[in-house]
């Protein structure tokens, strides 16, 4: 399939020091594997072949010592550091190259899930361009980027707002076309100093291209003490598909 997919699995860890002081976040056990196989794990499940891993520059021979090739998995893998935590939106520009023009499956390491992605891809795959993204109905809706939804649609997205205007997070996986990458170019850094995904899939609802879909089962990231536990819990009590 032409379908190409970018795990982003940089970032510095900060909410679990001690855990990431020698360790990459997306090393950690969550269940009985290393946090990473579970979004490597879906990009398979829906056929795809050519996987980018993006990760800092501290703890890349780690990563490639844990992953190789890709023979295991029975994809290939392309690696691409990240040379500092400049966000998203910034890990991903480095696809560039890799994606050479094919529409990209991007995951973020640290989200874990149940349902598989096979069915939004199929729906990505023929809307011909644009990009597609998940939401999930969340209790705590601040921590993440949270969609105006109306009619179906989302109007707008806001990152980590004070007041969420509904309780639909958009969760780490992301559909896009060629041209992320031309937006990516127009970004400036936000508040925290980061190239933000968010202002990413904005664009895409200006130019009226963005499509999204609602992700069953259970799904959380694992980013913090709390939802790092939760994700160990939840892989072992209903295994993602
Ligand atoms: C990132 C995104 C946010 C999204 C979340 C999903 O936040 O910026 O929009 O909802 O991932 O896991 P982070 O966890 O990097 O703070």
């Amino acid at each position: 399939m032409n379908l190409r997919g970018v795990v982003l699995a940089g970032g510095t860890g900060s909410r679990l020091r001690p855990l990431t002081k020698v360790t990459n976040k997306h090393l950690l056990p969550v269940g009985q594997k290393p946090m990473i196989y579970y979004p490597i794990d879906k990009l398979i499940g829906v056929g795809i072949e050519e996987i980018l891993i993006v990760t800092g520059v501290e703890h890349m021979g780690d990563v490639v010592g844990l992953l190789g090739s890709g023979r295991e998995f029975g994809c290939r893998f392309t690696y691409k550091v990240q040379d500092e935590a400049g966000g998203i939106a910034q890990a991903l520009g480095l696809a560039e190259n890799f994606a050479n023009q094919q529409p990209l499956a991007v995951i973020l390491g640290d989200n874990i899930f149940q349902a598989s992605l096979k069915v939004h891809a199929q729906r990505f795959l023929s809307q011909g361009t644009g990009a597609r993204l998940l939401l999930k109905k969340v209790s705590d809706p601040h921590r993440f980027g949270v969609a105006e939804i109306r009619d179906g649609k989302v109007l707008g997205i806001e990152e980590k707002p004070k007041c969420p205007k509904s309780d639909h997070a958009i969760i780490g996986v992301y559909f896009y076309d060629a041209g992320v990458f031309d937006i990516i170019r127009t970004l400036k850094p936000s508040g925290r100093g980061e190239l933000e995904i968010t202002d990413v899939n904005n664009a895409y609802i200006r130019k009226g291209q963005l499509a999204c879909d609602v992700l069953d089962g259970w799904w959380t990231d694992a980013g913090t003490f709390d939802s790092l536990v939760r994700a160990s819990d939840l892989v072992l009590r209903e295994p993602p598909q």
